[in-house]
């Protein structure tokens, strides 16, 4: 219900972020899992939060009213970004492992934002220990500097692609403008090189990560706040809501006077969510925070 998973006609329909999803055509037979955000039971948790592996057994109800033979996937940010950089509870990516197995359906982990060290390991599959049968990333795979993405699927699943192609033509059939685009492709290879050099792929699990962790739930005193999340290198705060005042969101009133303030801090309704660079310095962190704490403190006093 909170995934995000872009922007064309099938990843919309995939998505639960009703602005996002609201006058785009989307296509049925898409079911979605509970928001695993639940501030009532797990507000100001740090790293992953305790309550709400459960919400894993709605799986087991959708696949009793659809049947296992007619579910295709079921997609999952393992760290939900874009809504709201919501970390899984403990166990739920587990739980929902263990139901597609049971009932033999693929599981994939779009790992457009958790990928490439973000959560303090390579992968939020290797973080959490719990493997999917594809993988979708991008962003991150070349350091962002040029579009690329790329789909990871375990080789048997690439062996049935590959044997019920036809002979003699393409195994992946359509055509990409920009399919092995070089100047992205050298970017990857660039970054994968600094990656390894700077050990940045794993960064994020080190000291910087709990400093990163300390620091922002510094704010807990700031008034008007409810919950502080964060993961790896990963963050949000939710604001309490105050739709007399602020219609969309509080988010956005904050993100401004952040920019104003020198400070970028993306606003997601009532949420700010971050995703500081792999590179961040403590001294960059304070910095960050200071200036957060200033930028709520100026619109909401
Ligand atoms: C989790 C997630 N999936 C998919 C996308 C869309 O990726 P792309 O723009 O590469 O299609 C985004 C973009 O922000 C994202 O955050």
């Amino acid at each position: 219900e909170r995934g995000y998973h872009g922007v064309n006609v099938g990843s919309t329909s995939l998505q639960g972020i009703t602005n996002n999803r609201k006058g785009f055509p989307t296509i049925d037979g898409v079911d979605f899992l509970p928001d695993p955000l639940d501030i009532a039971s797990n507000a100001f948790s740090r790293g992953l939060p305790e309550k709400g592996a459960d919400k894993a057994n709605v799986l087991e109800q959708i696949i009793a009213f659809r049947g296992a033979e007619n579910i295709c996937a079921v997609i999952v940010e393992p760290v939900v970004g874009a809504g709201g950089m919501v970390p899984p509870p403990q166990s739920y990516l587990a739980a929902l492992r263990a139901i597609c197995d049971k009932h033999d359906i693929l599981l994939i982990f779009d790992e457009v934002v958790t990928g490439f060290g973000r959560t303090g390991s390579a992968f939020a599959s290797v973080e959490f220990g719990v493997t999917p049968d594809l993988m979708t990333t991008a962003k991150a795979i070349n350091g962002g500097t040029v579009p690329m993405g790329g789909v990871f699927i375990k080789e048997d699943i690439q062996q049935t692609i590959f044997e019920a192609a036809p002979a003699g033509v393409p195994e992946i059939f359509h055509g990409n403008t920009y399919a092995g685009a070089p100047v992205a492709a050298a970017a990857g290879l660039a970054a994968f090189e600094i990656y390894e050099r700077e050990g940045l792929l794993t960064r994020a699990s080190g000291p910087i990560g709990r400093y990163w962790e300390d620091a922002l739930h510094s704010l807990r005193d700031v008034p008007h706040l409810i919950d502080i999340r964060n993961y790896g290198l990963l963050g949000a705060i939710t604001f309490a809501p105050n739709p007399a005042e602020y219609p969309t969101g509080v988010g956005v009133p904050v993100h401004n006077r952040c920019f104003e303030n020198g400070l970028l801090c993306r606003a997601v309704g009532d949420n700010m969510v971050m995703s500081p660079p792999l590179t961040i310095q403590e001294s960059e962190i304070d910095l960050f925070v200071k200036r957060l704490r200033q930028s709520i403190v100026d619109v909401l006093g």
